[in-house]
């Protein structure tokens, strides 16, 4: 009898995946053995290595360097390195994080390799199909083992949907890398007097160079000065499209995870379509419009801290970001997605699963 020391994967490789990797990672630590794998879909220094370096996360044991591509593209590529990575490393099981390609493509590698995948963010849906993040979400979540449910509202989903992995409800791990920050102190202001913060880089906005257009014109029209950090889609969108910000626009890329933080700290309000921030916002009491038709984080907006905006209805941006300051003053429910401690729920659920036995296998 040799003790099977087979690792735990996890996978991620997103900017936000990169953020809520950190707390993972130091939590599974605790469970046994455990592999972080970085795909590479997001590679920008702005968009990945400085999450690495803000939050002192080591380098990941495997990177995968997939990189952009059409979804089919960038899709399979992933699945294909994750298949080989999977094949090579044996884990016990494989986690995935949230509902972008790079989850889709490892969650689909393991499960067709009889691996179980252990879902954290499952549960979430936007009622919008035509989201390429909702049909991923909504996969991912019909293959999984263990499905890791960030508030009520997405167990129930999961259990109306009667899903056949096992739900557990955690919280949010966004949370818990939240205040983690928080206890440590963020960096002094990174923007001086009044102003809002803006973030786009959702495709069915940015994509549209009409609605793009619209968005734009509508933050250079607020009677307050704007920073805007721009991914770099959004930075190229801009530059297809001809259009070019007001004065009172100021433009950066985006933001280091700590360097955001404290622009949303210092900030009146955020413009975003980003799901991070929305939480973020809503944690930190800054009151939000979001720039979509639909979120996933529904909670955010019926507890009045998150007001939502067609991108197409952008003209009544100055009005619905007045009445959105106006609900700063008198607060809201900010518990809804746990307490910050959901990293430490899920390793709890693992040890009991997968932590290390002993084999009868040589
Ligand atoms: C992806 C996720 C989205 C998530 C977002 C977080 C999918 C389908 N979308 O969107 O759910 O909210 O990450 O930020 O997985 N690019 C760069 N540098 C990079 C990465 C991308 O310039 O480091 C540019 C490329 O032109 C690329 C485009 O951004 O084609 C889109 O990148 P991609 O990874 O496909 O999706 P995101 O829009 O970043």
């Amino acid at each position: 009898m040799t003790p099977d020391a087979r690792p735990l994967a996890l996978f991620f490789g997103t900017r936000p995946q990169v953020i809520k990797a950190s707390v993972l990672r130091k939590a599974l630590a605790d469970v046994g053995p455990v592999i972080a794998v970085d795909t590479g879909q997001h590679y920008d220094y702005a968009l990945h290595q400085v999450h690495y370096d803000q939050l002192g996360v080591s380098s990941p044991d495997v990177f995968l360097g997939i990189g952009s591509g059409s979804h089919a593209e960038q899709t399979s590529a992933i699945l294909k390195a994750a298949e080989a990575c999977i094949r090579e490393q044996r884990p016990r099981a494989v986690m995935v994080i949230g509902d972008t390609n790079s989850t889709l493509a490892c969650a689909l590698a393991a499960a067709k390799l009889r691996v179980p995948v252990a879902h954290v963010e499952a549960g979430l849906r936007a009622a919008d199909m035509l989201m390429a993040e909702e049909i991923n979400r909504r996969c991912v979540d019909a293959v999984a083992t263990l499905l890791f449910a960030p508030s009520r509202r997405a167990e129930a989903t999961l259990r109306r949907e009667r899903v056949d992995g096992e739900i557990h409800c955690v919280g949010d791990v966004a949370y818990d890398v939240l205040q983690q920050a928080l206890g440590d102190g963020l960096a002094s202001r990174v923007a001086d007097g009044e102003y809002v913060y803006a973030t786009l880089h959702r495709a069915e906005l940015v994509d549209d160079s009409s609605l793009l257009r619209d968005v734009i014109a509508a933050l250079g029209s607020l009677p307050i000065p704007v920073l805007f950090a721009a991914h770099p889609r959004t930075v190229d969108a801009l530059g297809r499209s001809g259009c070019l910000p007001a004065a009172s626009v100021r433009m950066s890329g985006p933001l280091g995870y700590r360097d955001s933080l404290s622009a949303l700290q210092g900030a009146k309000a955020v413009v975003t379509d980003s799901g991070g921030i929305q939480r973020e916002a809503y944690w930190m009491g800054v009151p939000c419009v979001t720039l979509r038709r639909e979120t996933e984080w529904t909670e955010t907006v019926e507890c009045g801290a998150n007001r939502l905006l067609a991108p197409r209805d952008a003209g009544r941006l100055t009005e619905t970001l007045t009445e959105a300051m106006a609900r700063r003053a008198v607060g809201w429910d900010r518990t809804h997605y746990g307490d910050g401690r959901a990293a430490e729920r899920i390793a709890k659920v693992l040890a009991e699963r997968f932590a290390p036995r002993a084999s009868s296998s040589p």
